[in-house]
């Protein structure tokens, strides 16, 4: 699967529950507008729903940054220069990473992923692609910052993270990773990083409620997940997958809305959703190149090149350190 960060290390308590998801999920639905970290879509079930939704024609961004990627990487690799250590945020993608692995000529590979089987799974193939290239996988939270293998400390590093994930996060949350990854990679690094692009709305809205339904399948996995992991009785026909642009915010947000009034229990907790009423379950914001350039200012990184796929539907942008300076 593409690139997740995945946010917890898995602690389970007697009963084999997840604690973090338990407690995400009963804090998320006692609050006003009840709401569930995206991050908890990413079950066996949800993984293979989002690879599906990578190939819905509806569905553009991961065909956009692969094409950027395909015709711009020989002009990214003029710019970083080879011999440098590659640092993966998120296990490697299948179509992405061997498109860059293969203009950058890099010195050594390293994916970053929280999950050793994501890990195992996306470093087999890579490995026999590149039997010359030395690739040492972390298994680590990105969220925080990560030592990285001694073998690689001298070298230039230039980070990679693809797939428009960051815009999954709130802002806040968004500068929080890329400060860590800046921890991460250390004073000379470049950054390249994907990021979708605020568009018709009609299109953005298409590519998060497809024709044949995977993304609204993909929405309420998310529900049976809870059902099935935490005692949960929350009746699935009853919901519906909602999708809205909030443009003051620039961002797709996916809701799950009650039909009808209903009442279920979570882990024995009681609780109710009125008709019309809303489970939050994901934010996709969308950047141009100035509030893309806050952002990463924000985070410690100054953007430098904005590379684009013909329909100027996607961005992928390399951005370098910033150093720590005076500013007026
Ligand atoms: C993983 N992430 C970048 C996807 C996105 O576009 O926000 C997740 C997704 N949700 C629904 N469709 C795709």
């Amino acid at each position: 699967m593409a690139a997740q960060p995945s946010l917890t290390v898995v602690d389970s308590d007697a009963a084999g529950v997840d604690r973090a998801f338990r407690a995400d999920v009963l804090a998320g639905l006692a609050q006003r507008q009840k709401a569930v970290p995206a991050r908890w879509f990413y079950d066996d079930r949800g993984s293979s729903l989002f690879e599906e939704i990578t190939r819905l024609p509806e569905y553009y961004p991961t065909r956009a940054e692969t094409e950027i990627l395909a015709q711009w990487c020989p002009e990214i690799a003029r710019r970083v220069g080879v011999g440098r250590a590659v640092i993966e945020f998120g296990a490697g993608s299948a179509a992405k990473t061997p498109l860059v692995l293969g203009c950058i000529e890099p010195a050594f590979y390293v994916p970053i992923d929280i999950s050793g089987d994501f890990l195992r799974a996306s470093v087999e193939p890579l490995a026999a692609r590149f039997p010359a290239l030395p690739i040492v996988p972390v298994e680590a939270d990105f969220t925080k910052p990560v030592p990285l293998p001694e073998a690689i400390g001298g070298l230039p590093k230039l980070g990679f993270f693809p797939g428009s994930t960051i815009g999954n996060l709130v802002p806040p949350s968004a500068v929080d990773l890329l400060r860590a990854m800046r921890a991460t990679l250390g004073d000379d690094a470049t950054l390249l990083i994907g990021m979708d692009l605020i568009k018709d709305p009609a299109v953005l809205l298409a590519a998060y409620d497809d024709s044949a339904g995977v993304t609204a399948a993909f929405n309420l996995n998310l529900v049976a997940r809870i059902n099935r992991e935490l005692e949960g009785t929350i009746p699935l026909d009853a919901l519906r997958h909602v999708v809205r642009w909030n443009d003051p915010l620039a961002r797709i947000e996916m809701h799950l809305e009650a039909q009808r009034a209903i009442e279920f229990t979570v882990s024995d907790k009681r609780l109710a959703m009125a008709a019309g009423e809303t489970i939050h379950t994901e934010n996709s914001h969308k950047y141009d190149s100035r509030s893309a350039a806050m952002l990463l200012l924000a985070g410690g990184w100054t953007p430098h090149e904005h590379f684009f796929d013909h329909g100027r539907r996607f961005m992928v942008i390399l951005a370098a350190a910033s150093e720590a300076r005076m500013a007026p």
